[in-house]
C-alpha cells in the first residue's frame, strides 16, 4: 500500500481519493485552501506541499492549464516520486511539460479519456473500457497499474502506450471526448480502443 496524495478537489480529486482510500491506501488531499476543509470521507485536507511531502505517489487532478505553474516550484519537494496526470487542457503538451519542468519526478499520464464517473467505477460502462498509459519510467507505470487494478481496471483494459512523449496524443482527444459528452450527455463514457 502507498501513501498517496491527490491535488485538486473537484469531482476527479473526490473520485479518485475516495477509490482509493476504499482500496484501503493512505489517501490525503492537497488543496489550495486546506482550510476549506475535507471532502472526502477519511481523507485529510493539507496544503499542497506538506501533501506532496508526505507522499509516495501524487495524482495531479488540477486544470492542465495550469498544473505546471503549480508544481514547478515544486520540484525539490516532489524528487523522484511519481506524478500521475489525469489534468486535460485547452492546449495538449502538460505532461510532457510537467515531465521537462520536475526532470527527476516520474510522470505518468492516465485517466483523463473519461468522465470522472467512472475512473473509480470502470463497471458503470456497458462495455469494458481501455484506460491509457503513457510515461517514460517502467516502475512508476508499475506502480500506476496496480493503482489501475485498485480502482477497478482489470490488466487488459490497461493499454501501454510508450513513453511520456505519447501522453501528447492523449490529451488531444479531450476535444473528442468533450463532444462525445455533449452528443450523448453526462453519463458514464470513456474513450477506448477496440482491437
Ligand atoms: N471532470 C471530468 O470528468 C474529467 C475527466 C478527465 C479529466 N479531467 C481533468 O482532471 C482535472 C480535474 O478535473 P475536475 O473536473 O475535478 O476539475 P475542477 O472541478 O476544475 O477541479 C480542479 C481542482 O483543482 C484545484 N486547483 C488547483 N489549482 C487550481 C487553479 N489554478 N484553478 C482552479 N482549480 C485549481 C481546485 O481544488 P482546491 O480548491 O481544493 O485547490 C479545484 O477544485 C482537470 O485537469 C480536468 O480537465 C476531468
Amino acid at each position: 500500500l502507498s501513501a498517496i496524495t491527490v491535488i485538486g478537489s473537484g469531482n476527479v480529486g473526490r473520485a479518485l481519493a475516495g477509490g482509493l482510500h476504499r482500496a484501503g491506501h493512505e489517501v490525503s488531499m492537497g488543496r489550495r485552501d486546506p482550510g476549506a476543509g475535507a471532502v472526502v470521507d477519511g481523507v485529510e485536507a493539507l496544503d499542497v506541499v506538506t501533501a506532496v511531502a508526505a507522499a509516495d505517489v501524487i495524482v495531479n487532478a488540477t486544470p492542465g492549464g495550469s498544473s505546471v505553474d503549480l508544481f514547478a516550484p515544486l520540484a525539490d519537494t516532489i524528487g523522484r516520486r511519481v506524478l500521475i496526470d489525469v489534468s486535460n487542457a485547452a492546449r495538449p503538451g502538460t505532461a510532457v511539460e510537467l515531465q521537462r519542468s520536475l526532470p527527476e519526478s516520474r510522470v505518468v499520464k492516465t485517466l483523463s479519456t473519461m468522465l470522472f464517473l467512472v475512473m473509480a467505477a470502470p463497471e458503470l460502462l456497458s462495455h469494458p473500457a481501455t484506460v491509457f498509459v503513457s510515461g517514460d519510467d517502467e516502475t512508476a507505470k508499475n506502480t500506476t497499474r496496480a493503482l489501475l487494478h485498485d480502482l477497478g481496471w482489470a490488466p487488459g483494459q490497461v493499454l501501454d502506450l510508450g513513453g511520456i512523449d505519447t501522453a501528447g496524443a492523449v490529451e488531444a482527444a479531450y476535444p473528442l471526448a468533450m463532444a462525445a459528452v455533449r452528443a450523448h450527455g453526462i453519463a458514464p463514457f470513456a474513450l477506448t480502443a477496440v482491437f
